[in-house]
């Protein structure tokens, strides 16, 4: 009988994957906490959360049954016109935890649909205000997801090269590396003083995708703080960096002025199902409140506010919000802190770099790119590892759920020496 694995050639076209240079897939048949566990019986930890969604731990219990008794009340149900339970009272307990400002809650299904509503939002709030505020400014290298709409917004890359004349013009500013912020926070500066910025769009605090590159709460504040002096909406993409990611429950919990709009996805769910939400403070709403129907936001997919869904972020939200969570959390903030103290000297680091439950190893190669060739090496070691990892180019992370044990942490740690030590060697090797 073929393999899943065997069968799974034949039919399907996986997401970033080239396809004929990495035919094979591996069939995962069950997850269970940290593991992912493949139709072999190998057992793999998921250091990665499987694309930064799965908070709680694989097949959580707690969810499955919440979800499972919604699937035979209400599975789905049209959201213009009708509202149901699970979406008010979701929507009510993020507004309790969201920035304080954060008024109303837009459904969609993603990330990227979650980022493509905010820019909605902001450009039709301006043009419903009868106000000519037509720029987007992001930063560079920004990952915002991979619709037309957050393509744009996203750094101009190998991902959007293919569409970059049919992405509208966006400004970036550049990244505050350490020692830039002032650059970048002046470049922001000058573009927001035309007075043309409708909306500045940024990843809190850990750029994931350009490679989990991090930056200080005080230049978030400095940026936000710009955008309020010259009147530009905040777009707060917390799509990676919610449910405590960086510490606290939110990425901008860490600085005091509040954002305009909020994205949430990824961890939404506790990453069982897809689920996107736009937030929005009560003054955007309100320029889309009116008699005259060309005000409305004509937006809306076929699963808004899907029951279910919300019914597993509802599970979800009680799993982050219990005391359990924020200890998991400090306690892996704290293995990754010691681990980084003790390693950060080795000459094969370029940087290493934390920030929560975040932590970024960049290896030096000369070159940082997604299309690093020591990228699929490394993901190779660590998969012969059973380690679930996907180095961002020659940057390795982890970025774990939360049930992982220290001696799991321990385990990732051991392997990361043990390949910085392999590395070493083969550079000192005379065939190398
Ligand atoms: C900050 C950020 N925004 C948006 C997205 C897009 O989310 P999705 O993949 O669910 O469309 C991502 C995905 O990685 C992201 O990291």
């Amino acid at each position: 009988m073929a393999t899943i694995r065997q069968r799974d050639s034949k039919v399907i076209w996986h997401p970033y994957t080239p396809m004929k240079i990495w035919p094979e897939a591996i069939a995962i048949v069950k997850g269970e906490g940290v593991y992912l566990i493949d139709e072999d019986g190998n057992r793999y930890i998921d250091a990665i959360s499987s694309w930064w969604v799965t908070l709680h731990g694989h097949s959580h219990p707690y969810i499955a049954e919440k979800v499972s008794k919604q699937l035979t009340v209400l599975e789905h149900c049209i959201f213009a016109g009708f509202t149901h339970e699970p979406a008010v009272t979701l929507a009510e307990r993020l507004l309790d935890i969201l920035p304080q400002g954060m008024s109303k809650i837009f459904y969609s299904d993603n990330g990227s649909t979650a980022v493509e509503v905010a820019i909605k939002m902001s450009l039709q709030y301006w043009n419903n205000k009868g106000i000519k505020k037509k720029k987007l400014v992001a930063l560079e290298n920004a990952y915002h997801g991979d619709t037309f709409g957050a393509m744009a917004v996203s750094g101009r890359s190998v991902f959007t090269e293919a569409f970059t004349d049919l992405l509208f013009d966006v400004s970036f500013v550049p990244f505050p590396s350490k020692g830039n912020e002032q650059q970048s926070i002046d470049a922001l500066e000058t573009l927001l003083k035309t007075g043309k910025v409708a909306a500045f769009i940024v990843e809190p605090l850990v750029q994931g995708s350009a490679g989990m590159m991090m930056y200080s709460p005080d230049t978030l504040e400095q940026y936000f703080q710009l955008c309020k002096k010259y009147d530009a909406l905040i777009i707060d993409d917390e799509v990676m960096t919610g449910f405590g990611r960086t510490g606290p429950l939110f990425a901008c919990d860490h600085i005091s002025t509040q954002p305009d709009i909020v994205c949430l996805s990824k961890g939404l769910t506790g990453g069982s199902m897809p689920l996107g939400i736009t937030a929005c403070a009560q003054h955007i709403f309100d320029a889309f409140y009116d008699d005259d129907r060309m005000k409305t936001l004509y937006h809306g997919h076929s699963f808004t506010a899907n029951p279910i869904m919300c019914t597993a972020a509802l599970a979800s939200l009680d799993l982050v919000l219990d005391d359990a969570c924020t200890k998991s959390r400090d306690q892996i903030a704290e293995a990754h802190k010691t681990f980084a103290a003790g390693i950060h000297d080795h000459p094969l680091i370029g940087d290493i770099r934390q920030t929560g439950t975040i932590i970024a190893i960049e290896l030096k190669t000369g070159i940082t790119s997604y299309h690093n060739n020591l990228r699929d090496e490394l993901y190779r070691f660590f998969l012969g590892k059973r380690i679930v990892m996907r180095p961002l180019g020659n940057i390795i992370y982890i970025l774990p759920p939360y049930c992982i044990t220290i001696a799991e942490l321990e385990y990732i740690y051991g392997c990361i020496k043990e390949l910085l030590y392999e590395l070493q060697a083969k550079q000192a090797s005379p065939t190398h």
